[in-house]
Parts: C-alpha cells; sequence; structure tokens
C-alpha cells in the first residue's frame, strides 16, 4: 500500500516544518528512537541565567513550564507532570547532573515523559547551560502564592459542557442535520445512499459505528467508519468523502449517532482483530518526533494521565477516549474527527503526519477504542 505523509494543511495553526529527521508512525519508519547521550559539560563560559530563565518559559522551545512550575506570575498556565522546581537550586544538585538532565534525562530516569532536549537539538550545549545556570537560581523559600489557578496543585479541575446532544449546547449536533439531506440526495452515479439503505439512517445504520474500526477483509485493513465512506461513497452513490472532508465528518457524525446508546463493540478477538490491536498499542507506546514523545506519556497514568500539562487536564486512555468522536471543540468552534485530534497531538511534538486515512492510524483508533468497550456511545461529544 502506497504510504503518503501528508502534512494536515487543513489544520489551522499547525506548524509547517519538516520533520523528516525524525521517526513518525509510519510502519515503513524503521529509524531508532533518539538515541541516549551521556554527556558532560562542555568547556566554555559559564551559563547565563536570564538566558536560561527566557528558554525555560519559551512556549516555543522546550515548553518547560508545560510540565514544571517555577516561579513569577507570567508562568502561567503551569503543569505538573513533572515536579514542582520552585526551589530546585536548594537540592545541591551538580551542575553535571542537572546539564545531563536537560541534555536528556533518560540516563537518570530511563522511563522518563521527559523529552532528551539537547539529544534532538530543541537546545544546543550552551543553551542547556544557560537553563542549568537559571535551576541554580531557584533558591527558597517559595514567594507566597498569589493567585491559586497559577499553581497547578490548587488550580481548578475543568469540569463538562453540559448535555452533548443537545443542539442548542453542542452546534456539532446540527451537523447531522445536513448529512440526513444528503443521504436520500443521488450523487453522481445516481444513487443515494438510501437506495440501498433501507429506511431512516437511525435504523438503516443502528449499531453499524459501534462496531468500527472494524477489520475489512475487501480492503485487507483496519477501517474507521470514515475510512470506509471515502472508499464506499465513490464506488456506490459515486460521491467522495475524502478524510477529513466536510462531506465525510457530517456523514460520520450521523452514522455514528445512530448508534449512540449502544455500547462500543469492536472485534478484538480475530485473528485480524488480535493482530491489529498489538499493531496499535505498539504505536501508543512508540516515541516518536523531535520531542521523542509516546501517546502513552500524556495518556497513561504511569506517564501525565490526570495531571496538567500546562493548563490542559491530560485524559486517561482507560477511561476509554473515542465514543464521543467526533466531537465539538468550544476552543476551536469546530467539529474534530479522532484523526484530527491524533494529528493535534502530534504536531508540537515534532513528527510530520500521516495522511489522515493511514492504516497505522485505524489501528492506533483500533487500540484507543478497546478502551471503550462496552460503553454507550455518545456523538458528538463536547470538550474544550
Ligand atoms: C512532558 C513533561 C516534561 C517537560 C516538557 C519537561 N520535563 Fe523536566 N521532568 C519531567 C518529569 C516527569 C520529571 C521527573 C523525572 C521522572 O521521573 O521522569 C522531570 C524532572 C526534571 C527535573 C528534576 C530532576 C530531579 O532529579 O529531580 C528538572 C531540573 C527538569 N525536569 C528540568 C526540565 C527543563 C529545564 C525542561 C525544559 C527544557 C523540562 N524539564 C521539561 C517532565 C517534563
Ligand atoms: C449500491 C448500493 C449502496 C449504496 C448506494 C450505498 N451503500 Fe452502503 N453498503 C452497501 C452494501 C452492499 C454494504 C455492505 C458491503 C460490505 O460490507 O462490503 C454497505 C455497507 C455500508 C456500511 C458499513 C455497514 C457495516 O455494517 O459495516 C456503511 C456505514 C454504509 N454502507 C454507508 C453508506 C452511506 C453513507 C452511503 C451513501 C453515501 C451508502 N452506504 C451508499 C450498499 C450501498
Ligand atoms: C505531550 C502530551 C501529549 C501527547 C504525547 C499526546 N497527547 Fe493526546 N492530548 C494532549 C492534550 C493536552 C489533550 C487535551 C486534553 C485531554 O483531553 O487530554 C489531548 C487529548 C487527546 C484526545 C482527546 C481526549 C478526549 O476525551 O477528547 C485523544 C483521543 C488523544 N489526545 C489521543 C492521543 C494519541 C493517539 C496520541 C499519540 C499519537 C496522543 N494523544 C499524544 C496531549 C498529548
Amino acid at each position: 500500500m502506497a504510504r503518503r505523509q501528508a502534512r494536515g494543511r487543513a489544520l489551522q495553526g499547525l506548524d509547517t516544518t519538516d520533520f523528516g529527521r525524525f521517526r513518525t508512525y509510519a510502519y515503513g519508519d524503521a529509524r531508532p528512537e533518539v538515541p541516549v547521550a551521556s554527556v558532560t559539560v562542555p568547556d566554555g563560559p559559564p551559563g547565563d541565567a536570564a538566558k536560561g530563565r527566557a528558554l525555560f518559559v519559551s512556549r516555543a522551545r522546550g515548553p518547560c513550564t508545560g510540565c514544571h512550575l517555577v516561579p513569577g506570575a507570567d508562568v502561567w498556565p503551569a503543569g505538573n507532570v513533572g515536579p514542582d522546581l520552585s526551589t530546585v537550586g536548594d537540592r545541591g544538585l551538580t551542575d553535571g547532573y542537572l546539564y545531563q538532565l536537560v541534555f536528556d534525562p533518560r540516563p537518570i530516569f530511563p522511563k522518563t515523559v521527559m523529552p532528551p532536549w539537547g539529544a534532538t537539538g530543541v537546545l544546543t550545549p550552551g543553551e542547556v547551560r544557560d537553563v542549568v545556570a537559571y535551576l541554580q537560581t531557584l533558591k527558597g523559600p517559595r514567594p507566597a502564592e498569589t493567585d491559586p489557578e497559577r499553581d497547578p496543585a490548587t488550580r481548578r479541575r475543568p469540569v463538562g459542557f453540559g448535555d452533548n446532544l443537545d443542539a442548542t449546547n453542542n452546534p456539532g449536533v446540527l451537523l447531522a442535520d445536513q448529512a440526513e439531506a444528503e443521504w436520500s440526495t443521488k450523487g453522481p452515479a445516481d444513487r443515494a445512499c438510501a437506495d440501498c439503505h433501507v429506511g431512516p439512517p437511525e435504523l438503516a445504520m443502528k449499531g453499524v459505528a459501534a462496531r468500527y474500526p472494524r477489520h475489512v477483509a475487501s480492503q485487507g485493513r483496519v477501517m474507521s467508519v470514515e475510512d470506509w465512506l471515502t472508499v464506499h461513497g465513490p464506488e456506490t452513490t459515486g460521491a467522495a468523502y475524502l478524510a477529513e472532508s466536510e462531506a465525510n465528518l457530517r456523514m460520520t457524525v450521523l452514522i455514528k449517532m445512530a448508534s449512540n446508546g449502544l455500547p462500543v463493540a469492536i472485534d478484538t478477538t480475530s485473528p485480524e482483530g488480535r493482530a491489529a490491536l498489538a499493531r496499535g498499542r505498539a504505536s501508543f507506546e512508540r516515541r516518536v518526533g523531535q520531542r521523542n514523545h509516546a501517546c502513552a506519556d500524556c495518556h497513561t497514568p504511569d506517564g501525565g494521565a490526570n495531571h496538567f500539562l500546562g493548563g490542559r487536564m491530560l485524559a486517561d486512555v482507560r477511561e476509554g477516549l473515542t465514543r464521543h468522536f467526533p466531537t465539538w471543540r468550544t476552543s476551536q468552534s469546530e467539529l474534530w474527527d479522532l484523526r484530527k485530534r491524533f494529528q493535534w497531538c502530534m504536531t508540537p511534538l515534532g513528527a510530520n503526519m500521516l495522511a489522515a486515512d493511514a492504516v497505522e492510524y485505524a489501528e492506533l483508533e483500533l487500540y484507543l477504542t478497546s478502551f471503550d468497550v462496552g460503553k454507550p456511545m455518545s456523538v458528538p461529544g463536547i470538550r474544550h
């Protein structure tokens, strides 16, 4: 199968840098993760603590504050995936230890979720030295906290968004109305979905989406509802349902809503299902990109799940993260399917994306969906 690397041009605000130097999710990409670097402080002038602080708080470089709190009203919103570093300078850690830790923490913490900033070239050796100089200035006593929202330990936990199936609350619901009209509209091949699928979509498609992603024998691969439509639409009505297009998204919502309330029931026991699940799991745990991150780093309890990454509370994969997708994102005023979410999660991490309908993503989705089995579908969701 042709394997295309596509940048998600349709996504707003996405970085267009080419991260081709770093490994991706492509099954054909046999490169290892960024090699572990054991280093010592290089000779040269001492570090500049002021520059180090600027690097520490910079969102564009090592976004250290995404995981660590330090003093300063400008440090907002800091996360707590890593320890509070407000007084790390009091711990008597040597410059050599801190230099190694920031350059590449893996020799010290082999399973850490902290990226190897020096080993990947995000920070130069001189910049790592500046960051170390800054860390050594962080001495107690801690300044009194003036804003409980600044500190992730005292920040309020996010609350929900109300009834996701109420159209006055979730604009995503309205898209299904549009798709309902399309359901009985003839496409270029002079056929409509309704010509072959008898009854209104909520009956014709009842329970279908709860079985997706599934291995589709005729295609020889795992497919989500979205993936299936990219092939099935052109073959039947003649209409295009390109991955991540509006038409695909709308029809997916309509089909998935017909399973609302029904338990997710994907196949994880057939030989194909089991093999795909294992590959999906391997992708979930695979470290990719310039930050050498795995999905597991942020979405499992061994990683950052249930902690703040910056201002965001990280979801725990074990809760099941798929049964409300496509989901309306209040922060983007857009409905997103799961692939867009995957691609978005990878964007800040410095990895080239795969095409939205890549089999690698389909199997990753299958693995994620395995945690939703038995839980009721509720589409479209609504989230920040
Ligand atoms: C994705 C989250 C994440 C980011 C981003 C991150 N760290 Fe960390 N950091 C951690 C975790 C987790 C630990 C605790 C070590 C462990 O158990 O993995 C840690 C530990 C540390 C420690 C303490 C080490 C010790 O021995 O107590 C320092 C210092 C540190 N990080 C500095 C930095 C700096 C500087 C940056 C930015 C260049 C940074 N971190 C970015 C997650 C992160
Ligand atoms: C020419 C007849 C025909 C038309 C038109 C048609 N379909 Fe289908 N559809 C089928 C058949 C036959 C199957 C089962 C085929 C298979 O599983 O390979 C199917 C399967 C499906 C499935 C998967 C069902 C499952 O249980 O996995 C979905 C979803 C679907 N169609 C949606 C649509 C939508 C949406 C349209 C309109 C864009 C449409 N179909 C148009 C004949 C048609
Ligand atoms: C550096 C951390 C980070 C990594 C790595 C990461 N994500 Fe995320 N992810 C987030 C943040 C932040 C959010 C938004 C808050 C939340 O819902 O967890 C999020 C949200 C999600 C959601 C939506 C959860 C929901 O309930 O709506 C899914 C699904 C998801 N991520 C999947 C993935 C997958 C798959 C990967 C690997 C390809 C991945 N993430 C890698 C940070 C990360």
